[in-house]
């Protein structure tokens, strides 16, 4: 008995030191303070012909999963969950010497062609029909990007012609005997893919992509002007990066309605810390670039505005080198990814796009191994956004502790975003710890509106941060709680976890 007392003391001491180790966090929300409208297309994700992204990914017509147009069932049940609004294709590096003609017509007849951006053969069995399919099939928007690199002028406006316009034109009425008499209405268009990066099939300086870009803007305009055109913004942020946004946002202003940017998170030199400082880049570039689409817009007195489309982002380093890029990812990549998506819905106000590379296989949130698909850690942050995060972003305040880590100093513990969401009366607090092994005793503070004393909490989490998710194991998942919330409540947001809190607002 005496030993049992003791033991139990020992635990209540062991426990009470655990807890006393919490640092301490506070959250203030308040539905009037709305800072930008979230487009759901900031949930969308990217397909190219790349590695096993198209073929044996989306699309596999000799597995037992494939539909009747050849594509995997299973893939587009996990899109449709994940809440994809918007697929990205077909590239990436790849559309810069990619022929849209060669994709269409009998699959007999398609021409097999070296990709000289990922060395691998392009069958063309997948072209802008079949594609059409699979985005009607998982419900997206197609986002379309034209060759800016090999292409022509007449190609990129032909395309559209292809895809929009009514019979009675040569492209139109070749769609029609493809199959497909009814225009695709194809809203979403880019104008080439990193144009501003070395390793790009054609790359141009900023003056010459811009040139080009800008001509090809006003043919495909003119012949479809309900399209949305996207600019090749910056996807490499060495020295004057901002200077390649400037010259594009200067002359294409009148035809371009978002401009693009790229980032890619890497934890090369295995330090947490530092890694989960990453998104601060990400930030940097918004605010720059707005800062450039503000003057620009000003220059010209212009009320058209211009977004940003994030139309690639991710974590991409471990398979980097490799051809196939099937990187394996963890917690810790859970974390970057979730924190990619509290920027957007942060920036909401000017992030109006944004693409997570890619969709399967490829740096992707699934996978398919031993013929079997599997949500990587990754999936889960998307999949909460995407279903949850609609509405208006909410300014936040957050009080906690902060860390320095290499370049980045005073970065806060916690990462955090609230949303409000007015069709579902809905608060939405997503949170980050960012922290390796301490949990954050948080208050949060409804400063405006009556909430439910009703929510749930969906946290993603995992033992280590090294767990990883495979064919047969799902380490890294949400698990969603019920939770006593309120006009004032406290949270403990376990060590390096993500958690989003909903909330019902009383009637
Ligand atoms: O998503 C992989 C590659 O990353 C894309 O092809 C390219 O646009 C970027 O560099």
């Amino acid at each position: 008995m005496k030993n049992l007392l003791i033991s139990l003391w020992l635990l209540l001491h062991i426990a009470t030191c655990l807890v006393a180790q919490n640092l301490k966090a506070k959250i203030k929300i308040d539905l009037e303070r709305t800072t930008g409208e979230i487009d759901k297309l900031i949930y969308g994700n990217f397909t190219e012909h790349l590695g096993r992204c198209i073929y044996g990914g989306i699309y596999e017509p000799a597995a037992p999963e494939a539909n009747a147009d050849g594509f995997r069932k299973d893939v587009i049940t996990a899109t449709r969950n994940l809440g994809v609004t918007n697929v990205r294709w077909p590239g990436g590096n790849f559309v810069s010497g990619y022929h849209w003609e060669d994709g269409i017509g009998p699959k007999d007849k398609r021409p097999h062609r070296k990709d000289l951006a990922w060395g691998d053969v392009e069958s063309n069995e997948v072209g802008t029909d079949e594609f059409l399919k699979f985005s009607k099939a998982v419900e997206a928007e197609p986002y379309f990007c034209v060759n800016m690199g090999t292409g022509s002028l007449d190609e990129a406006r032909n395309w559209v012609e292809y895809c929009n316009a009514k019979q009675g034109l040569y492209y139109s009425d070749l769609r029609a005997k493809n199959g497909h008499p009814e225009p695709y209405h194809v809203k979403y268009w880019g104008l080439g893919n990193e144009m501003d990066g070395e390793w790009q099939i054609g790359h141009k300086n900023a003056d010459d992509y811009s040139k080009f870009a800008l001509e090809a803007a006003k043919m495909m305009k003119w012949s479809d002007d309900s399209i949305k055109l996207i600019a090749s913004g910056s996807s490499n942020y060495v020295r004057d990066w901002a200077e390649w946004d400037r010259t594009v946002l200067n002359s294409l202003h009148n035809y371009i309605d978002y401009i693009s940017l790229h980032h890619y998170s890497a934890n090369r030199d295995n330090d947490h810390n530092k890694f989960m400082a990453v998104t601060t880049q990400v930030e940097n570039a918004i605010r720059i670039t707005e800062g450039i689409i503000n003057e620009v817009r000003s220059k010209y007195k212009m009320k058209k505005p211009i977004y940003i489309a994030f139309d690639e982002y991710n974590v991409w380093y471990r398979a980097f080198n490799e051809q196939k890029l099937e990187e394996h990812y963890n917690m810790q990549d859970a974390l970057v990814v979730a924190m990619y998506l509290n920027v957007f819905v942060r920036n909401a106000h000017i992030v109006k796009i944004a693409n997570m590379a890619q969709l399967v296989n490829v740096i992707a949130p699934m996978m398919i191994t031993n013929g079997k698909l599997w949500m990587q850690s990754i999936y889960y942050p998307l999949q909460l956004f995407a279903q949850n995060c609609h509405g208006q972003s909410l300014e936040t305040f957050v009080q906690c502790d902060r860390y320095d880590a290499g370049d980045y100093k005073q970065v806060p513990y916690l990462d955090v975003t609230s949303v409000y969401n007015g069709k579902t009366q809905e608060i939405i607090i997503n949170v980050v710890n960012r922290h390796k092994d301490k949990a954050i005793d948080t208050s949060i503070v409804n400063q405006f509106g009556n909430v439910d004393s009703k929510a749930t909490a969906a946290e993603v989490n995992s033992l280590s941060l090294q767990d990883e998710n495979n064919d047969l194991v799902q380490k890294v998942r949400t698990a969603v709680k019920e939770i006593v919330a309120g006009d004032t409540f406290n949270y403990t947001f376990p060590a390096h976890s993500f958690t989003q809190i909903k909330i019902k607002i009383k009637a």
